[in-house]
């Protein structure tokens, strides 16, 4: 795992709703908004399921999962692909604390999804694009 800088942090917790990218055993991407998520801490992310249907197939044959987050500002323009290994709990701390956020929503959580981050890169335009930060 890689400790997220506190700039990806900004980045994706101004942006809210993060789109989700997974892909099944036979490299089949999928992508999806998820708004209900939060840090767990520098190196986790705890995503809700709700509604994942074609998400929770694939990272059940498939774990891999790639976000990306942009904070449009100037000049401030930033953005960050964050890449982790998914794992599914259904019980304990996380999965409690994925229905207490669905339920101020009204909403139900099937799961909790927490994303061991692993790899981060910048994916603002420029010289710097591409590049592996973390
Ligand atoms: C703005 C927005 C936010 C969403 N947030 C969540 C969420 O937090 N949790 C969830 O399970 N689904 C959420 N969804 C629904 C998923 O994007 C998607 O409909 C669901 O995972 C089924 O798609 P799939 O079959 O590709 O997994 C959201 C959709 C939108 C448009």
């Amino acid at each position: 795992m890689v400790k997220v800088p506190v700039e990806v942090k900004d980045v994706l917790s101004n942006q809210k709703i993060l789109p989700v990218a997974t892909a099944s055993s036979e490299g089949v991407p999928n992508v999806i908004f998820v708004g209900l998520w939060k840090f767990i801490d520098d190196e986790r992310l705890l995503l809700v399921d709700n509604f994942f249907k074609k998400t929770r197939k694939n990272l059940e044959e498939n774990p891999i999962v790639a976000i990306v987050g942009f904070d449009g500002e100037m000049p401030n323009f930033r953005s960050y692909q964050v890449k982790g290994r998914a794992e599914i709990t259904t019980s304990g701390d996380h999965f409690d604390e994925a229905s207490e956020m669905s339920r101020s929503k009204e909403l139900q959580a099937k799961a909790a999804v927490i994303v061991h981050i692993e790899e981060i890169y910048n994916a603002a335009p420029g010289p710097d694009a591409g590049a592996q930060i973390a």
